[in-house]
């Protein structure tokens, strides 16, 4: 499929495992060339020559992404190999601690927030000069459903990706007419290292099988998942891959929404997919195929008004 990525200098961090990692397969397979960043330089190894084994131009660059110095030398890098970068995917992230609020210290809000939403605006720091010389750009931060439809547990998670939205919006505005545009893409329940960890957890504290607590926890946490089950990071990176065309489709029918809550997007199937668009025509929010996989009581429903 052309996606209008052939050629374009790509960087998404926490790319050697779970949804980065897909995502990075994915730029590869439209012909981009990609850099994947994640800390341990081993496991990103294997994922940079799995991709150039099958066609693809991809490099390596391992940085802790909540060290400024690192972000700095990491975008250097990417820029001194590819020349420049077009597309940034910030999402590297985690979630700490499965805790309620009380059993959170403020050294866990602190580095969960470093984690998911200061190493975002690191990265975009340094890679945005190079976006706004060219005139061109894409940023896609990868944020969760748990940033407007949060559960109980995880607050510092879900507040950091809350905020992760709201800094999107305010890029999304200062930069659109520069031709850079910033979308979040939010995935609901997708099995990766960072899913099956937890889940593996939950089975042994209470005793049950991992395919067990992947049910229970669809049953109890996520009863509007339509499909009763958990998506693939591949599904996630077709979205991620496929923002080029959906901004198209967007922007040609003209796409804009006046909202005045948070919550209040409209939701326009286009293609086929579930947008929610914001009140910026060029800020397009995808929700991970809300009305497919579905997202959580409330989610698309509620935010449809
Ligand atoms: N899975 C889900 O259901 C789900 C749902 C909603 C949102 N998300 C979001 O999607 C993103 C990816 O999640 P995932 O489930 O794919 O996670 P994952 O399986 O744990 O993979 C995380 C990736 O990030 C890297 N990473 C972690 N800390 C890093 C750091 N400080 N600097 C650079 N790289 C770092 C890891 O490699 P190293 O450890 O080697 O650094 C790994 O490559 C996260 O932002 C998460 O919040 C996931």
């Amino acid at each position: 499929m052309n996606l209008n990525l052939k050629g374009k200098s790509v960087l998404v961090t926490g790319a050697s495992k779970g949804i980065g990692k897909a995502i990075a397969e994915a730029f590869a397979a439209e012909g981009s060339r990609v850099a994947l960043n994640a800390r341990n330089a081993d496991d990103l190894a294997k994922v940079v020559d799995e991709i150039n084994h099958n066609g693809g131009e991809a490099i390596a660059v391992a940085a802790d992404v909540t060290d400024a110095h690192d972000v700095e030398l990491m975008v250097s890098e990417v820029v001194s190999r590819f020349g420049t970068i077009h597309v940034l995917v910030n999402n590297a992230g985690g979630v700490g601690q499965f805790a309620r609020f009380e059993e959170l210290t403020d050294e866990d809000w602190l580095s969960v927030m470093n984690l998911n939403l200061f190493s975002a605006v690191r990265v975009t720091r340094a890679v945005l000069p190079h976006l706004r010389r060219q005139k061109w750009g894409r940023i896609i931060n990868i944020s969760s459903e748990s940033g407007t439809q949060p559960d109980a547990e995880m607050p510092h998670y879900n507040a950091s990706k809350a905020a992760m939205n709201n800094l999107t919006k305010s890029l999304s505005k200062s930069y659109a007419l520069e031709g850079i545009l910033v979308n979040t893409v939010s995935p609901a329940f997708i099995m990766t290292p960072l899913v099956s960890e937890m889940l593996d957890k939950q089975a042994k504290a209470q005793g049950i099988d991992p395919a067990d607590a992947e049910k229970q926890f669809l049953a109890t946490k996520r009863p509007h998942i339509e499909l009763h089950r958990s998506g693939t990071p591949e599904e996630v990176a077709e979205e991620v891959a496929e923002i080029e065309r959906v901004l198209k489709a967007a922007g040609s029918i003209g796409c804009r929404v006046s909202n005045s809550a948070d919550a209040s997007f409209r939701i326009l199937a286009v293609l086929g997919k579930a947008l929610e668009v914001l009140d910026d025509p060029l800020a397009v929010h995808l929700r991970w195929r809300s009305y497919r996989i579905g997202c959580p009581a409330g989610g698309a429903q509620e935010n449809r008004a």
